[in-house]
């Protein structure tokens, strides 16, 4: 895949420090890493060289991923223990378009703050923007180094739920930055949907409201259930091969058995499948919640 104009300017772009400390419970790091990401960026490789900016996490806990099957390590937050958030061109690249579409003296309301990446690279076309955070930790690491560099910005302290129920909100913003999920995984698709239906309300008219990596979890449900259609005939077969299937798959399980019992012709599955999507778009199945 070629690089585009928007890889080349996610690479040239500079992000200013946030200086390392710690509180404690987090800290943030800046380090050379060697070849960051490569895959993300398919053709070129980075430098050797490359900057690394970064907030971790301490402490730990066990996360059991029912898409993937996989036990992660995460911390007390519900955060990955890896380090969980940084200032890389991977993270900087998609949110390229969202820049260049803000007017002039535009107005951002972003949730959560991380590094506060998407207000800094845009400053140059933002005259407001509105900040809601959840951890204290990453607030007091991270705003005092934002609000030196723009002082008329906001950053309130609280979960994005209360805020969506319990603030006036109001439509005056061109961008609605909602990232505060750790992952594309469908499993978060009805806490997506919920905060969608909440947060167009801060919309301007002619405003854009943003989903991170909306886009990959309808892909990855999809992609999902079509696997799930190739496993059947396994099931059928061999069902002692699966034990405990049904347990770990609840969400699936009467998709599957619905499956089992009709003829798997292309229009039908693919008519169910649009139908599982939906359900997870309106909050019937039971997803994740607003954790990163
Ligand atoms: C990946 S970062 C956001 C990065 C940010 N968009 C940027 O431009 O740098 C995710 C942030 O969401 C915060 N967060 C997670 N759940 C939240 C919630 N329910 N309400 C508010 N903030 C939340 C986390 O503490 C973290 O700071």
């Amino acid at each position: 895949m070629p690089w585009t104009d928007w890889d080349r300017r996610a690479f040239a772009i500079e992000v200013p420090l946030i200086p390392e400390r710690t509180s404690g419970k987090m800290r943030v790091i800046q380090r050379k890493s060697p070849v960051l990401y490569p895959w993300n960026f398919a053709g070129l490789k980075k430098s050797e060289e490359d900057q690394f900016r970064g907030v971790q996490y301490f402490g730990k806990g066990r996360l059991w991923n029912q898409t993937t099957n996989v036990l992660q390590e995460i911390d007390a937050l519900g955060c990955l223990k890896e380090t969980w958030m940084s200032g890389t061109p991977q993270e900087i690249r998609p949110l390229l378009p969202l820049v260049d579409r803000l007017p002039e003296g535009g107005r951002l309301f972003m949730s959560g703050l991380g590094l506060g990446i998407l207000p800094r690279i845009a400053s140059h076309k933002l005259e407001d923007v509105l900040v809601v955070e959840r951890s204290e930790d990453v607030y007091n690491l991270v705003w005092p180094t934002i609000r030196a560099e723009c002082e008329g910005w906001a950053c309130i302290v609280a979960d994005l739920k209360d805020y969506l129920e319990h603030a006036d909100l109001h439509p005056v913003f061109d961008l609605v930055y909602i990232d505060t999920w750790p992952a594309g995984d469908y499993l978060f698709l009805p806490w997506m949907e919920y905060v969608r239906s909440k947060a167009k309300k801060l919309m301007a008219p002619g405003g854009k409201l943003e989903l991170w990596a909306y886009k990959s979890a309808v892909r990855n449900l999809r992609r999902d259930l079509w696997g799930q259609a190739g496993l059947v005939e396994s099931l059928k077969k061999q069902p002692e091969k699966h034990p405990g299937y049904q347990q770990r798959w609840p969400y699936f399980w009467s998709f599957i058995e619905w499956l089992m019992v009709t003829q798997r012709t292309k229009p039908q599955v693919l008519e169910r499948i649009n139908s599982e999507v939906a359900a997870f778009k309106v909050g019937e199945r039971e997803g994740l919640h607003q954790q990163t």
